[in-house]
């Protein structure tokens, strides 16, 4: 493509990283995402990556994450959606100020996080899960069987296809606080499909169907 019509689309798809709408990655981010996931991952040395990285801190060991600092859940998440949001918030596409500085492309290579994602996929669910006040849980089933199994999976285990996340067993005030950014166009990398969708949503529709999706049993597997 010339450069001149190359910029030009990219002006036209894209809106500055900070605002946090909803944008296309650019070529440079799709190539990068696809190397990173034609490694070959050594998940026994990720555990020890996790660690070394200073990943546990703030994600616990268990990779069981700390619900009051809305840091989520990690353990049995897919390896590709890991690779996808930590070279996401590396690029500044999610907004992610605490952590950024230690995935950069000087602290965190390539290889590593390969490691840590097929080690983090790996891993049981263990550790408390902060759950929602469970009043939600008919209404967000209704919600969530209609409007996003398709891409979640029926018991929400995601789909690494597509990169959507596995929301089952993940903390309810972390899902709710993903929403509200992904409806408010807060979360830069949002799947613009799933943005507009919920952009209709009430409060009341979003706390249901995230109380909901916290207390889905994790899957057994990947
Ligand atoms: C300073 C605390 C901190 C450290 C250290 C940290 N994280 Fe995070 N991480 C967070 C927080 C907080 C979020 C959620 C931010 C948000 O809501 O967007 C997050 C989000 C993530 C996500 C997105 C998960 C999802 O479901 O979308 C991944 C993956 C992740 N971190 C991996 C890592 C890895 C790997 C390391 C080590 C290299 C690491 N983090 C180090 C605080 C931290
Ligand atoms: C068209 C497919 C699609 C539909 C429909 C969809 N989602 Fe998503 N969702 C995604 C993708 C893809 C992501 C990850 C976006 C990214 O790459 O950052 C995501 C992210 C999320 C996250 C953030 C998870 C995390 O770990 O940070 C939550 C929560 C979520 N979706 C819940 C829902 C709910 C609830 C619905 C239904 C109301 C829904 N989604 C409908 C594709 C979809």
């Amino acid at each position: 493509m010339k450069p001149l019509l190359s910029l030009l689309l990219a002006s036209l798809l894209c809106v500055s990283p900070l605002s946090g709408q909803a944008q296309n990655p650019t070529p440079e981010a799709e190539a990068l995402l696809a190397s990173a996931l034609a490694l070959a991952p050594d998940a026994k040395r990720g555990a020890a990556e996790f660690a070394e990285q200073s990943c546990t801190a703030c994600h616990r060991k268990d990779a069981s994450g700390r619900p009051a600092s809305n840091t989520p859940r990690l353990s049995r998440q897919h390896a590709a959606v890991i690779i996808k949001q930590v070279l996401d918030i590396r690029s500044g596409l999610r907004h992610n100020p605490p952590m950024q500085p230690m995935v950069t492309e000087e602290e965190l290579s390539l290889q590593t996080l390969a490691d840590i994602a097929a080690y983090l996929q790996s891993l049981p669910v263990t550790g408390k899960l902060a759950k929602g006040p469970g009043s939600g849980v008919a209404r967000g089933k209704q919600v969530f069987d209609n409007a996003c199994s398709g891409c979640h999976g029926a018991g929400g285990e995601g789909t690494q296809a597509i990169f959507a996340p596995m929301v089952a067993a993940q903390h309810y005030p972390y899902l709710l606080r993903e929403l509200e950014f992904i409806r408010d166009g807060k979360r830069g990398n949002s799947n613009p499909a799933m943005s507009s969708l919920i952009k209709a949503y009430t409060q009341d529709d979003l706390q249901a169907v995230a109380d909901y999706m916290a207390q889905l049993p994790a899957p057994e597997r990947p």
